[in-house]
């Protein structure tokens, strides 16, 4: 399975991915590339260190299909079967999504459909709840929507920041996307087997 991943910054998630197939947790899986619609993303030197391609695409006023067209020829091109999201912060248009049936996925950090788009922790706790958590979905056109695949929980401790609460948040992103995959990855291989 030739996985690619879009990120907008610091592409801890990315690295995990990246770490977890080198490192033999999901057999039969590639990273073929990272393309990142931001020239800054501090993730683009996480995925080079690790000896994967990285590709750039910015908007540059450009409309959203146009973006998104050369992002599905680039992913095209390299044979990429599953579109994983890490931190990217564009909204898919119709024609991407469709171009991946069912194989782009995403990780959002609150418990969906509760605390969609920017600052979902900050979000959470300004509301006060004492469960938040974070979420992997299959992607729509829609923002931080579409079928949950596998969510999980964060309590919310006396004395936290947003900060801290953050943190906890991340540190469980980073091994419930990568259950996701191994999920995923082992269903379209039971389907291959008995097709
Ligand atoms: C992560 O917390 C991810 O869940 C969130 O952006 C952060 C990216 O961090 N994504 C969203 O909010 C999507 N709506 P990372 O670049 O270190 O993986």
């Amino acid at each position: 399975m030739n996985i690619g991943i879009l990120i907008s910054g610091r592409g801890s998630n990315m690295a995990a991915i990246i770490d977890a197939v080198m490192g033999g947790e999901l057999p039969d899986c590639e990273v073929v590339v990272v393309i990142s619609d931001k020239s800054d993303a501090a993730g683009l030197a996480k995925a080079r260190e690790r000896g994967v391609e990285t590709l750039v695409i910015e908007r540059r006023g450009r409309t959203r299909e146009e973006h998104d067209a050369e992002i599905v020829a680039a992913l095209k091109e390299r044979g990429v079967e599953l579109v994983c999201l890490a931190g990217y912060m564009r909204l898919l248009s119709p024609s991407f999504v469709q171009a991946f049936p069912n194989k782009i996925i995403n990780i959002h950090p609150s418990l969906l459909p509760a605390f969609p788009g920017l600052d979902a922790q900050k979000q959470a706790f300004d509301a006060g709840v004492e469960i938040t958590g974070c979420t992997v979905h299959y992607v729509d056109e829609l923002l931080d929507h579409g079928p949950v695949i596998l969510q999980r929980q964060v309590r919310r401790l006396p004395g936290d920041t947003v900060e801290t609460l953050s943190a906890r948040i991340l540190e469980q992103e980073h091994t419930l996307y990568i259950e996701a995959l191994r999920i995923l990855v082992s269903t379209y291989s039971d389907g291959a087997a008995s097709a």
